[in-house]
């Protein structure tokens, strides 16, 4: 239960299907910087407000989705104890060289979880050329644009046997789960997980369908901000999902809309600290409504039923 063992998911490589338009979207509108292409095409870029080499990967694909996220652990022991712990767990484990498919990274461990998500784990990544300041800084070193996205912040993903991701992302990656809500039989129906402050860095929803995102989650830095990007989803012709609305559960604030390659997209700011030591909070499934949306109480089925 250790704070900062896994400190964050720190990259995420998203399908895209439009690359031109989508990069547009998240360069423009969300506001991340373009930081370097591959040599097969993938693009790959960052928010204003974080210091590691990029955070999101894009790459063009048939279909929309996930490849896979990666978390950073606090360094190499750890990232071995890590590796070693998930082969123990009963996943195979295989390595990814430095500097490779990933500019900036070091070696990662890669291995698919229960609900068939690829995930990842590294320690060393370089410092980004274009990152906060470090000396009497400003706020920022260039005025952000669009939503202005302040980083990565955490994403949902669904699947089937979330207990048992759940239980490997406790026992392997040492974090802890703030809150959680169960079906009427007690069955785990979803999950909320982190291994810092943030009330989440990911979570799950118990589905039949293997290694699919419902949304990728980035952070604004208030309700202002919220509202900010509710008026470029508007502008934008962006198809809006829900919200503006608040979260009860992590008691986020918050707007879901599709990018252009139908991604699902989360812009989010607020919600409570988190700590290993706070008792969980527990929902019903009855509740789910409330606890998704506060306003309205009810959950949308397209918020339910559409991931890629
Ligand atoms: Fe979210």
């Amino acid at each position: 239960m250790a704070i900062n063992k896994t400190i964050r998911p720190g990259l995420i490589q998203l399908r895209v299907l439009d690359l031109d338009k989508t990069l547009d979207f998240y360069k423009n509108i969300l506001g991340l910087d373009e930081v370097c292409r591959t040599s097969d095409g993938r693009v790959c870029l960052k928010a204003y407000d974080e210091f590691d080499h990029h955070s999101v990967t894009l790459k063009l694909a048939d279909t929309a989705g996930l490849d896979y996220v990666a978390f950073k652990v606090d360094g190499p022991e750890t990232l071995e104890n890590m590796k070693a712990a998930t082969e123990a767990f009963g996943y195979a484990v295989d390595e990814v060289a430095p500097n490779t498919d990933q500019p900036g990274f070091g070696k990662r461990y890669g291995f698919t979880i229960a609900t068939g998500h690829r995930f990842e784990l590294y320690c060393d990544v370089d410092l980004s050329a274009k990152h906060p300041g470090l000396k009497n800084p400003d706020i920022w070193e260039e005025e952000p644009r669009g939503m202005r996205a302040t980083r990565l912040d955490h994403f949902l993903l669904y699947g089937p046997n979330i207990a048992e991701s759940e239980r490997f992302c406790q026992e392997v990656l040492g974090m802890f789960v703030p809150e959680v809500c169960n079906t009427e039989d007690g069955s785990r129906m979803a999950t909320w997980i982190t291994g810092n402050n943030k009330p989440h860095d990911l979570a799950f929803v118990e589905y039949p369908q293997a290694g699919k995102i419902h949304h990728v989650g980035f952070y604004l830095n208030d309700w202002s901000a919220v509202g900010n990007a509710a008026d470029l989803i508007a502008i934008n012709r962006l198809k809006l999902d829900i919200g503006p609305t608040r979260h009860a559960i992590t008691r986020g604030l918050s707007i879901y809309f599709w990018e252009p390659s139908g991604n699902r997209i989360e812009v989010y700011a607020g919600g409570y600290t988190a700590y290993p030591d706070n008792p969980q909070r527990v929902w019903d499934a009855s509740e789910l409504g409330r606890g998704l949306f506060y306003y309205s109480g009810e959950v949308i089925p397209s918020f339910l039923e559409i991931v890629t």
